[in-house]
């Protein structure tokens, strides 16, 4: 192939990308094939907004003021918890409820090569991110007596190597046609002056269009139609990198579930542990309720008090619960997120590959969370940090896998405590979510009655 089709040529020029193409009379004849089968498959419906986001970084300028958002609490003894909690189980018997997990993360700030998934997160077995989702599903699957589906977003990058480790690992005992992987999209970068940039002669950048990405691709994956064969109505939302988040959690599908109609999100969040905490919050603007990312709120906002407390004090865990109705009907043209980037590039004067000192190029990425206001009908949930909360974000410091396995060993401390076992300070206890998914289920379980000081107990 030696032209470039016409209709190829006119939608650059409509664009202004035509600049892609100026290398195309070196490449070969694969070369050439490749480029124009990437050209084809990008949306250039949606340039002109990326172009327009990036010139006035549209996502800083929110138009309505924010309030802190109402929440209620688990602790809360007003509310029957049991009897939510039973009218969750319910659903979750019934076969209602799917899993939805975003794992098209690449750890690049965790330092691990490999997706985030596969990393080792507990503090004496080594189980991987994606084991401790996989067996909270098999515990509840196999007390429910019903199947759970599970669906894995990946990305393009990382696909391949999920699929391999889920299979390799023998889907962690979960039969494999419960599981449906897919991969998110990916968007253009472009350069100051809106225009994309070539990473090879023959490759345009393009980078993962977000965990927002999510709400397209589980349209375009036909997961939506699995999910309506299965009679699936609701779906746990968690982020692949929390050990000690609450997959299955029938008190808060019960909560999501006890308006007369179902609400459309429910969602879950901690006290913020300090005001600097690198959290989204829970806000309403208007009558919605939104999370506002850390970054994009001011100082003062951050800082501002309520009596003793921060008034914006819900920070998000990444966890909700998402009516599968309003996926359906959820228009994925969420906003776009700008971040301004080192991107290399293919020089178009020397034909060689530049690395720029300083950020040369704006990346766009959704976020799910901008589905929130989109709901007519939600509600947050505030749940006890130390029982939910423990993420793995860093290689070392704050949110680093020290630091979730010194949370996930008092968790573990605790829920034996509360057992009746003396648990001596200085025991390392793991407790495997195929044993327990609470201190109730814990209770029912073989125990010993004391651990001591430099034991290492995993059950
Ligand atoms: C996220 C939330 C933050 C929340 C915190 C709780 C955002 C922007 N921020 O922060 O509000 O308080 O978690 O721990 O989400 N992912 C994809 N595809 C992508 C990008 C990310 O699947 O293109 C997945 C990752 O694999 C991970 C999750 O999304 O499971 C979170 O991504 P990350 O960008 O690391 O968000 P955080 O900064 O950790």
């Amino acid at each position: 192939m030696s032209t470039v089709p016409s209709s190829i040529l006119q939608l650059l020029a409509r664009f202004g990308q035509e600049h892609v193409l100026q290398h195309w009379d070196e490449l070969s004849t694969t070369s050439k094939s490749k480029l124009l089968k990437q050209i084809e498959s990008i949306d250039f419906e949606i340039f002109d907004q990326l172009v327009a986001v990036s010139q006035c970084n549209a996502n800083k300028s929110s138009e309505n003021a924010i309030l802190p958002s109402p929440f209620i609490s688990v602790a809360d003894e007003g509310i029957g918890w049991d009897d939510v909690e039973k009218a969750g189980e319910a659903l979750v018997r019934q076969g209602k409820l799917g899993v939805l997990t975003v794992a098209g993360g690449q750890g690049t700030r965790l330092g691990w090569n490999g997706p985030k998934g596969t990393f080792p997160a507990t503090p004496i077995t080594g189980k991987s991110l994606f084991q401790l989702i996989a067996e909270q599903i098999l515990f509840a699957s196999e007390k429910y007596e019903v199947a759970i589906p599970w669906y894995i977003m990946t990305s393009v990058e990382n696909d391949e190597i999920t699929r391999s480790f889920l299979l390799d690992n023998n889907c962690f005992g979960l039969d494999r046609t419960d599981i449906f992987v897919f991969p998110q999209g990916v968007i253009p970068a472009v350069d100051m002056n809106g225009k994309m940039l070539l990473v090879e002669k023959d490759q345009i950048f393009m980078n993962p269009d977000g965990h927002g990405g999510v709400i397209t691709a589980l349209h375009r994956s036909g997961a939506l139609e699995e999910m309506a064969s299965r009679g699936i109505e609701h779906l746990a939302y968690v982020q692949v990198d929390n050990p000690l988040v609450k997959v299955i959690d029938p008190i808060f599908l019960g909560l999501h579930c006890s308006d007369r109609s179902s609400r459309e999100v429910s969602s879950k969040c901690v006290m913020k542990s300090d005001p600097d905490e690198r959290v989204g919050v829970f806000c309403k603007r208007g009558a919605s309720t939104s999370i506002v990312e850390y970054s994009d709120m001011t100082t003062e906002q951050t800082h501002e008090k309520h009596g003793d407390n921060l008034a914006y004090c819900c920070g998000s865990i990444a966890a909700h619960l998402f009516a599968t109705s309003f996926i359906e009907s959820a228009a994925s043209d969420l906003p776009w997120h700008v971040a301004h980037k080192v991107v290399p590039f293919i020089d178009s004067s020397t034909g060689e590959k530049v690395t720029p000192q300083k950020a040369n190029a704006y990346k766009f990425e959704r976020f799910v969370f901008d589905v929130l206001p989109l709901a007519s009908n939600s509600i947050v949930l505030e749940t006890e940090r130390n029982e939910e909360f423990a993420p793995i974000k860093n290689a070392s410091g704050h949110d680093s896998a020290e630091t979730s396995m010194k949370l996930q060993c008092e968790r573990a401390t605790a829920w034996l405590q509360a057992c009746g076992v003396e648990v001596a300070l200085g025991a390392t206890v793991e407790i495997s979510p195929t044993t327990a998914a609470s201190i109730g289920d814990l209770k029912r379980t073989t125990l010993p009655t004391q651990i001591t000081a430099g034991e290492i107990v995993s059950l």
